[in-house]
């Protein structure tokens, strides 16, 4: 494994000079997105997992559309590791994790899950929405997460993880159920499992950051009308948390949104086009009150400039 700058490879001045193991990029390795913005605070945290010093596995939990996901995908691409999404569900089953016996060229073989693969091949797999996994599933996966070896009982094998494995999950919860009535299909995770994580929350983007993000994903969207957008994702998430919203903008909305100002789907101008698509890109989605609440916010963030 060679090395390479982490300010160059997460376009973060803070950490120039500071060299880190990185891979050539192979099959499995996640398209760069060269426009995604690495948060400083985030990357430490990330970068300690990477480095394997501390433990193999790590949760990312936070709201939807913060940018859970894209960060360890993003991060992989960086590094040039392979990585795996798996998405789960409550209905996945070990056999989609790890293998299963199946039928290879008219033989009966044992057909490694993504689980293995990344054991044996030293990549990085991430349990998206791990936290909806049933607990009976999670609970086999007990010494995986902590840097031990995988047993398979179907072969006899025991499969001993490379030293540059990685297990990330990601949830809406932190495995303890949802408190918030948001998240219908998560489950109470076992205790004994949820010791084995580095917990890192994803909380959404400050709005210099969600700026940049919509500067690198829509660079023809004019500066004033960003700015309007991220404070009104803002006094939604406020108002969200306030009881009075059932659901805000996210960094994933915010993007949605600007790229219908910016692809000009609403051909009218100004203020209309503006609630257009936003109405369209996130408000239609809630009911009518509380589409005219947003409405209402808006008008309110334009007063000072049609002054
Ligand atoms: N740091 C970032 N830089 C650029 N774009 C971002 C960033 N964070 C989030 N986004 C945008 O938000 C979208 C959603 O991100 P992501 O899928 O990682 O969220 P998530 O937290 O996993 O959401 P969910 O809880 O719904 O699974 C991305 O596709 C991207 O458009
Ligand atoms: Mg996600």
């Amino acid at each position: 494994m060679s090395t390479i700058d982490l300010g160059a490879a997460f376009g973060i001045q803070e950490l120039a000079g500071k060299q880190f193991p990185a891979k050539k990029a192979g099959d499995r390795t996640p398209a760069p997105v060269f426009e995604y913005i690495f948060r400083i605070d985030l990357l430490r945290k990330m970068l300690a997992w990477a480095s394997g010093n501390i433990t193999t596995s790590l949760y990312l939990s936070g709201p939807a559309g913060a940018g859970k996901t894209s960060l360890p995908e993003q991060m992989a691409a960086r590094l040039g590791h392979g990585c795996t999404t798996l998405s789960c569900n409550s209905r996945t089953e070990k056999a989609d994790i790890v293998g299963y016996i199946g039928l290879e060229d008219s033989k009966t073989a044992f057909i490694e899950g993504p689980l293995v693969r990344a054991m044996r091949e030293g990549e990085w797999i991430v349990f998206d929405e791990g936290d909806a996994l049933p607990p009976s599933v999670t609970i086999t996966l007990n010494r995986v997460l902590e840097g031990s070896p995988l047993a398979i009982p179907e072969t006899g094998d025991v499969i001993y993880p490379h030293a540059d494995f990685r297990v990330a999950f990601t949830g809406n919860t932190r495995g303890r159920g949802d408190t918030t009535g948001q998240f219908r299909s998560r489950n109470v995770q076992d205790a004994a499992v949820l010791d084995r994580f580095l917990f890192v929350e994803v909380d959404y983007p400050t709005s210099q950051e969600e700026l940049n993000i919509i500067a690198g994903k829509c660079p023809n969207l004019p500066e004033d009308v960003a700015a309007i957008l991220v404070q009104l994702a803002g006094e939604t998430r406020n108002a969200h948390m306030a009881g009075e919203l059932s659901a805000p903008i996210s960094t994933r909305g915010l993007v949605r949104i600007a790229s219908i100002l910016e692809a000009g789907v609403f051909a009218k101008l100004g203020d209309a086009n503006l609630w257009e698509s936003i109405a369209f890109g996130f408000a239609d989605g809630l009911g009518p009150d509380e589409s005219e609440g947003i409405k209402q916010i808006l008008e309110t963030l334009m007063l000072p400039a049609s002054v």
